[in-house]
């Protein structure tokens, strides 16, 4: 047998739906990692993306417009035929979204306990959506063609969603429909410790183990993974081979590490005009507005350079790209801005809200260093999409934190530990007085391993994990 279509699932819909002036709906790109990579699945793919819209949708029978066509977004290629937006009461949905899943399960799964709050209201809606998007789902299984010898293959992603494949296994099962079930953890997977203190632990991985497989970034999160299903639940494990016996089926556990488009974002950086002058350095930051991204130690780090290092002043600039997303951050940049600048400079630049990924290219193309410094990440695209376009010679130079799975991949980056302040602004100085051959060296390493362990080859390696027959390119139409 082999895969023939495959369903994604996701809280998110690659955009969101606004209404106009006129009252009717339009798309708007959305922005994240999840999005980014599992777009070109289903676009180009024999697939249906079932997720969330963005907006409280009264009539249920309202069409999902189709994408502007000035829209030039990776996403914009999306067909509404291949879309099943989720319905979902607000008051449910707002205690599912902005409590568990972002007051809990997000400062949980990224190791900040101190910031998440337990709440059984939010619990229960926590149930509820995922019975929502489940009951979707299997509609959308149902409606699929089926070919002698194929089955479908359903890819649930993200914290929000660790319920439904339980679900949707048992009522597929409960229909006679075949399917596969996949489920991809877009965040970090935290060490047991941090895990149980979710009162409702048990039920978490109960719903991941319906899943014939569950990927995750990197081995941690896999171990942590694996620990918890035998300490919570009690299941036999295999560590080495990473297996979890569960109610009689055995699942397996991956490293998947995620990629980027990379030869698009190579195209765009090739494409885009010059952003900045030639006479200052630019130390670039792109991030949605998320305390996990550590953007306060950043600045504090960026303020001790142009202390220890006053010959950067004037000559260097950080420039922060920061995307309102769920929370704000304490806005101290104001403090540092008025210190350090004179008329004709100024130390820090700062664009709020969303850029697209084609103006992103110029800048990822023409800064002296990237600066990726999360507290905790799952993975951290930014840091891969800064590599991809780094094609001027000599190129600059990628900072990452260890606490990033991009920390634990790619390994000529500088690394730099975001809580040492007085240390990460000395591996900025080191980045910026970097010798040209070394960073020739470095970021050409770099870019080879991201140009081979592109999205391509995650989509590949999340199906061969699946056991699938079926190769990207047969989903290339
Ligand atoms: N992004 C974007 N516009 C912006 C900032 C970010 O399109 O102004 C995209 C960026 O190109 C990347 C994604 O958002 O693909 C961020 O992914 P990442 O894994 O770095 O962080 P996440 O937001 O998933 O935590
Ligand atoms: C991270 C999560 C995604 C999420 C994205 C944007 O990448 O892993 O699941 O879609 O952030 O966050 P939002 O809450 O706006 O969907």
């Amino acid at each position: 047998a082999s895969t023939g279509s495959m369903i994604v699932v996701s809280n998110r819909l690659p955009f969101v739906l606004q209404r106009n002036k006129e009252g009717n709906l339009v798309r708007k790109a959305s922005a994240g990692g999840l999005v980014t990579a599992v777009a070109p699945v289903v676009i180009n793919g024999n697939g249906l993306w079932v997720g969330w819209p963005g907006i409280h949708l009264d009539d249920p029978n309202e069409p999902i417009p189709e994408s502007d066509p000035s829209d030039i977004t990776p996403t914009a290629g999306l067909k509404s035929e291949k879309v099943i937006a989720v319905r979902i009461d607000p008051i449910i949905f707002d205690s599912y979204y902005n409590g568990c899943c972002n007051a809990t399960f997000w400062p949980l799964f990224h190791s900040m306990p101190d910031r998440a709050t337990f709440k059984g209201e939010h619990w229960k809606s926590y149930v509820k959506a995922n019975k929502e998007f489940a009951d979707c789902t299997l509609k959308a299984l149902k409606s699929l063609p089926r070919h002698a010898g194929e089955f479908p293959l359903i890819w649930v992603h993200d914290y929000h969603l660790m319920l439904a494949a339980n679900w949707i296994r048992q009522a597929a099962d409960d229909l006679g429909l075949q399917c596969k079930l996949g489920f991809f953890l877009h965040i970090p997977f935290p060490p047991w410790d941090i895990f149980r203190l979710f009162p409702w632990s048990d039920e978490i991985l109960q719903g991941m183990l319906g899943c014939d497989m569950v990927g995750f970034h990197i081995a941690d999160y896999c171990l942590n993974f694996v620990d918890c299903c035998q300490r919570n639940l009690g299941c036999r494990v295999d560590r080495k081979n990473l297996l979890v016996e569960q109610g009689g089926r055995t699942v397996r556990v991956r490293p998947l590490p995620i990629g980027i488009p990379f030869e698009r974002f190579v195209e765009l950086a090739e494409k885009a005009p010059r952003v900045f002058g030639t006479t200052q350095k630019i130390v670039l930051g792109v991030d949605r507005l998320d305390y996990t991204k550590g953007l306060v130690h950043r600045l504090r780090a960026f303020e001790k350079l142009l202390e220890n290092h006053p010959e950067h002043i004037g000559k260097v600039s950080l420039l922060q790209i920061a995307v309102p997303s769920r929370t704000d951050v304490k806005d101290w940049s104001a403090e540092l801005t008025g210190r350090f600048t004179t008329p004709n400079w100024s130390p820090i630049r700062y664009i709020y809200g969303c850029v697209s990924q084609d103006e992103l290219a110029a800048f990822y193309r023409d800064s002296a260093v990237g600066l990726v410094t999360p507290l905790r990440d799952g993975m951290n695209l930014v840091a891969k999409e800064f590599v991809a376009c780094q094609i001027n010679i000599p190129p600059g130079v990628l900072i990452v934190s260890p606490f990033a799975g991009a920390g634990e991949t790619m390994h000529e980056a500088l690394i730099s530990n975001p809580y040492e302040i007085d240390d990460a602004s000395e591996v900025i100085h080191r980045a910026l007085t970097m010798p040209e051959d070394e960073r020739i060296l470095r970021m050409n390493y770099l870019r080879r391993r991201e140009k081979l362990n592109d999205v391509n080859y995650w989509t590949k390696s999340f199906l061969a994990a699946m056991g699938s027959l079926v190769t990207q390119e047969d989903h290339d139409d």
